[in-house]
């Protein structure tokens, strides 16, 4: 386990943080966005998806649970958990063929999909300070490292 601690000033110093997630991002990647509410998950996000190639908004697909997001390189899967009732859904939804499939998931408010969804590779918590945001990412394995040192590439 490897862990790096980043504070982050504002909403662009955020999204470029999102931007050299994606450098390390690849095909079968499982990491987890969390923190409280309007911390900031959906921006990191956001700047992944435009370092990408995005071009339009990205807003968390809260009743579909995930958005898709295909580019040449990889696909991503943006899920967002908040309005999960039971964590029996994703089983519903199919989250095992999204799981170390053909993408890189992303998910938000993971904590909501307890004791079906395995441990990601990489943990990333956003924490609200008084002038910004610290950021601590955790790699659990060697997919997980190799997201970490893309930060620095
Ligand atoms: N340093 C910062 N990083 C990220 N967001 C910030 C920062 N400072 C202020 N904000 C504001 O905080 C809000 C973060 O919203 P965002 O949707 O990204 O949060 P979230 O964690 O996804 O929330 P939710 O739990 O509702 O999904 C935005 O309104 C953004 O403008
Ligand atoms: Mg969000």
């Amino acid at each position: 386990v490897s862990e790096r601690t980043i504070h982050i000033g504002d909403v662009a110093d955020m999204e470029r943080l999102g931007a050299r997630l994606a450098t390390g991002l690849r095909a079968g990647n499982l990491i987890y966005v969390r923190g409280p509410l309007g911390a900031g998950k959906t921006t990191l996000v956001r700047g992944v998806l435009h370092s990408l190639g995005h071009r339009g908004s990205v807003k968390s697909p809260t009743f579909t649970l995930v958005e898709p997001y295909a580019f040449d390189r990889l696909t991503v899967y943006h899920f967002d958990l908040y309005r999960l009732k039971d964590p029996e859904e994703l089983e519903f939804m199919g989250i095992r063929d999204y799981l170390r499939g053909a993408g890189a998931c992303l998910i938000e408010w993971p904590e909501l999909g307890r004791n079906v969804l395995p441990e990601p590779d990489l943990d990333v918590m956003i924490e609200p300070v008084p002038h910004g945001r610290t950021v601590v990412l955790t790699a659990h394995n060697n997919p997980g490292h190799a997201v970490l040192r893309g930060l620095d590439t």
